[in-house]
């Protein structure tokens, strides 16, 4: 599919292209293994994402499979594939986007050529491009610190040799809004063909103006905005897509621009991609946060009462935020457990949802309500488990003042029990010392966070583990009532995956980055 094919022809329509899945999957701590960005993929898909930008396949073997797994999966989004000058070979029926650094400083720094040498790259590699797809996207890199008539003569370049989509970063989040919409225009005004591309802007939140300088790219004519759920990455992040969706909705009077989002998704998206990174979003983090929607003090929530608009510019609903709802009990059998799965959007097959119902059964004995957010949790935690390396088997703990604080721990190593028993400086480091003699492994534990699923002491407690080894990041969750029992397999979550990247030989996640940034 091509960007022609998106329905873009309404001059107010503002094709959304997510790169949660490259530009923030790139930044550190973020990276995701395949199921996991399968699974990120299939919910950007099915809120409506225009395209999706699925990694970069010239950075490492995982990053092709990847990206070659998502477009075999996707059914409406077109999938990019970030590519640079010389790796673009492998792309098949996806958007290939391709980037050149256009700036002073890029250009004698980063990439060591003339202008003109970078000229001919841009000629050259959207030529390269076109013979692998009629959809190409070519961006300038660091295009706000360019010279404008420079960027302008590579815009036309670029144009001239193919390109169908002209993106201008702010790569290093340096502009301001009225200093952004002013190069937007400039494009518009001196590039002779830009009829024949669709402008995108890719702004990056340095300064906090990522969203703001996108919007005022969108005044001044671009018709594609580049951003991630929840504005992870590099640095400061990117322009996030619920916020840039929702000010379109909100002050539609304002922004008058129409995008394909089924934004009572986003709540789900959000929650999805901080469990998998384990990067929760700040508490006042707009549309997302904990407290987007929470009315704290007397008299907002008098005005609530009176009347929701007096102090709710959007219904926690339209972000697909509903109220906690008692949604199972003990007595609840498999027919409701499974259409409660379906509603959640959960498309599970028949062994995973035995495995789920299993726990949601244990769960339920433990628990006296259960909600929408401990059957996530409860899902999350089982998905992608089958084949593991480790699997957590049981957990006995001696906890409190007293001390030793001992675990005593039981591991399917390769489907073989091994029972250990370990001391440590409190209960958490006894089970991850157990789990060390277990498995020994020389991984630094960088994260370790935990987070109540629900309110109440009886709430399941949802641990995020975070493992660096050699320069490879990887993260790992695990929930449970039992805080200790959702830290071990959030722990051993963790291994396995580690243990895969190493097998796989996949590379150090700042080799990654390098290659993105045009320095390897
Ligand atoms: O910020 C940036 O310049 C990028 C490019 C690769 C598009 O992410
Ligand atoms: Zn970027």
């Amino acid at each position: 599919m091509t960007h022609s094919e998106i329905d873009a022809t309404a001059a107010s329509r503002v094709i959304i292209f997510d790169t949660t899945l490259r530009d923030g999957e790139q930044s550190p701590g973020c990276s995701m293994n395949l199921p996991e960005k399968l699974r990120m993929a299939a919910t950007l898909e099915e809120m409506g994402v225009d395209v999706i930008e699925a990694g970069f396949p010239a950075a490492s073997d995982g990053d092709f499979e990847a990206v070659q797994a998502i477009a075999r999966t996707a059914k409406k989004a077109v999938i990019a594939g970030l590519a640079r000058a010389e790796a673009i070979r492998p792309a098949e029926r996806r958007r290939i986007h391709t980037f050149v650094s256009t700036s002073p400083i890029h250009m004698k720094y980063n990439i060591n050529k003339t202008p003109d040498e970078v000229l001919q790259m841009v000629t050259d590699s959207v030529t390269l491009a076109r013979n692998h797809t009629d959809d190409v996207e070519w961006s300038a890199m660091d295009a706000t610190r360019s010279e404008h008539d420079f960027l302008c003569r590579c815009a036309e370049a670029a144009i001239k040799a193919g390109a169908t989509t002209i993106n201008i970063p702010d790569t290093v989040g340096y502009a301001v809004p009225e200093e952004f919409g002013a190069l937007i225009r400039t494009l518009r005004d001196r590039v002779p063909n830009i009829d024949k591309a669709v402008i995108s802007v890719h702004c990056h939140n340095d300064l906090g103006l990522a969203v703001a300088n996108a919007l005022a790219g969108l005044d001044a004519g671009a018709r594609q905005a580049e951003c991630t759920i929840n504005g992870i990455g590099e640095r400061a992040g990117n322009a996030a897509l619920e916020e840039i969706v929702m000010a379109m909705r909100v002050r539609h009077d304002k922004i008058p621009y129409s995008n394909g989002i089924d934004t009572t998704m986003i709540t789900r998206a959000s929650r999805l991609l901080s469990t998998i990174t384990g990067f929760s979003v700040q508490p006042n983090k707009a549309i997302v946060g904990a407290n987007a929607f929470a009315h704290e003090s007397g008299i907002h929530q008098d005005g609530m009462l009176k009347h929701a608009n007096s102090y709710e510019i959007m219904s926690p609903e339209s972000v697909g935020l509903n109220r906690s709802q008692l949604v199972l009990g003990k007595h609840s059998g498999r027919h409701a457990f499974k259409s409660k799965l379906k509603d959640l959007g959960y498309d599970l097959g028949d062994n995973a949802i035995e495995d789920a119902f299993a726990r949601f059964k244990t769960l339920a004995d433990r628990k006296k309500d259960i909600f929408d957010e401990d059957i996530v949790a409860l899902v999350d935690d089982e998905t992608g488990r089958d084949h593991e390396h480790l699997r957590f088997a049981s957990l006995q703990v001696v906890a409190g003042s007293k001390g030793p604080q001992t675990a005593e721990l039981e591991v399917a190593v390769e489907g073989a029990l091994r029972t250990v028993k370990a001391e440590g400086n409190g209960p958490v480091d006894a089970c991850f010392n157990a789990i060390g003699q277990i498995f020994p492994h020389q991984a630094k534990l960088v994260l370790y966070q935990v987070h109540a699923v629900t309110a109440g002491t009886d709430a399941q407690a949802e641990v995020t583990v975070r493992l660096e080894e050699n320069g490879r990041t990887v993260n790992g969750q695990g929930a449970d009532t039992d805080t200790l029992v959702a830290s071990v397999r959030a722990y051993l979550h963790a291994l396995n995956k580690l243990t895969v990247k190493r097998t796989r030989g996949e590379p150090e996640d700042s080799d990654v980055m390098q290659a993105v940034a045009g320095y390897a």
